[in-house]
């Protein structure tokens, strides 16, 4: 089969950390050409064109321009992939959309839910492919709770507790190198959108459940001590949510761990049935290594570096997968039912924008305290969401109100 001909809007640092592994060492790298990239900063991008050797004359400085050259005919794309902060992944992926192009984007699907709904309407009505790279639904953990949870082995979930916890580098634009390529990325965007994006998604992935209260305490202590760039940000925020039928979930989030701490993404996730209780994660990744410098818990499921310098496990099979659904979507190997699962509000990261938009609403509508916590107010799920996207089409995604 030819490969996918891909355009690369946005080299930053989830190209650096996973996709440059998918596109070019991995199983998945046969069935990807990447044939253009885009990016505002100008050494990102000429990195990348270094490394990777893609022509200057493919190589462009926004995504209005690079679709203008494709649409021009100097070269020719199938699919785009949107890896832009969180805040600017719905208007490359309408403008690709309408251009015929299908398109894969990293979690989350994009900051608010009205963006989402225009997203998936767009990809509705243009008949093309959306599809969003949440890779914890590749973590083996993930997919086998989500198998034993449908099989009723421990009972009727109650409730849960689940943590993602992300060294203070990660955050802090002061540290050598800067982690993400955006020197604003952890003021713009927040443990929140970053972080509960990919709990909240995982918990909804294993449990099937709809989101109908949010509410979220968010603590603002370290990030704007840091210096020379403080950082006007939430280190911390933990948002509890409530589903149907009463089940409740909290997701602890933050960015500001020390930068000791024996893992880049220290996690945990507990839940408990009326039957049985699930502990995700437990004693880390099972690859702890002690060297001169550091103890290190490496989660070698997520990436798996070879001896040949291929890279394989779940970074890479969540993504890879959706780049072999583009292709079979093109070539119509994916039937009405498969695509319209494929479309559901769960798959395309629909309730889980939800819940993050919820959480930063109800930090918005909160009572800031002197010391930096500030305690949200409870958000109901489905007014919020007619009020972004009217009664009508709320109805739609939360029909039990
Ligand atoms: N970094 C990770 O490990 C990781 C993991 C999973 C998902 N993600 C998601 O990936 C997305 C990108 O995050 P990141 O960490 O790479 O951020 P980043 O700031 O490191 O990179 C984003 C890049 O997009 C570029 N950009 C911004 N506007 C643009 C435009 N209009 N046209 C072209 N390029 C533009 C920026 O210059 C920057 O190089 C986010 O949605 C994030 O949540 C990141």
């Amino acid at each position: 089969m030819e490969p996918l001909r891909l355009g690369v809007i946005g080299t930053g640092s989830v190209v650096r950390e996973i996709y440059h592994y998918l596109y070019f060492h991995s199983e998945y790298s046969r069935s990807v050409s990447v044939e253009a990239i885009c990016d505002s900063n100008a050494e990102s991008l000429k990195e990348f064109s270094r490394r990777w050797k893609v022509p200057s004359d493919r190589c462009f400085s926004g995504y209005e321009e690079m679709l203008a050259a494709r649409a021009a005919g100097k070269f020719a794309l199938d699919a785009v992939a949107v890896n832009t902060p969180d805040s600017m992944h719905a208007a490359p992926s309408i403008a690709a959309l309408e251009a015929g192009l299908d398109v894969i984007v990293p979690k989350p699907t994009a900051e608010r839910v009205e963006e989402v709904h225009r997203i998936t309407e767009t990809a509705g009505r243009t008949g093309r492919f959306f599809g969003v790279d949440f890779h914890k639904r590749e973590d083996p953990v993930v997919k086998e709770a989500r198998a034993r949870v449908a099989g009723g082995v421990y009972g009727s979930f109650q409730s849960a507790t689940f943590h993602m916890l992300d060294r203070l580098m990660v955050a802090d634009p002061n540290h050598e190198p800067r982690f993400f390529s955006s020197p604003d990325f952890a003021e713009r965007n927040s443990p929140v959108t970053f972080l509960t994006s990919h709990m909240a998604d995982a918990f909804m992935y294993i449990t099937r459940l709809k989101p109908v209260e949010v509410r979220a305490t968010g603590y603002r202590q370290k990030l704007p001590s840091l210096r020379p760039i403080a950082v006007n940000g939430y280190d911390l925020v933990d948002t509890t949510v409530v589903f149907e039928g009463g089940a409740s979930c909290h997701i602890i989030t933050g960015w500001a761990l020390p930068n000791t701490a024996d893992c880049l993404t220290v996690q945990s996730g507990r839940l408990v049935f009326s039957d049985g209780m699930l502990d995700l994660w437990d004693n880390h990744y099972g690859f702890r290594e002690t060297t001169a410098s550091r103890i290190e818990n490496r989660n070698v499921s997520f990436r798996t570096f070879e001896e040949d310098g291929m890279v394989g496990g779940y970074g890479m099979d969540c993504p890879g997968k959706i780049i072999r659904n583009i292709l079979r979507f093109r070539t119509g190997e994916i039937d009405v039912e498969e695509l319209r699962a494929l479309r559901s509000p769960f798959m395309t990261g629909f309730y889980t924008t939800l819940v993050c938009e919820c959480a930063t609403a109800s930090l918005e509508a909160g009572r800031a305290y002197d010391n930096g916590a500030v305690v949200g107010a409870p958000v109901d799920a489905h007014d919020f969401l007619a009020q972004r996207i009217g009664t009508a089409a709320a109805k739609e995604y939360l029909p039990g109100h």
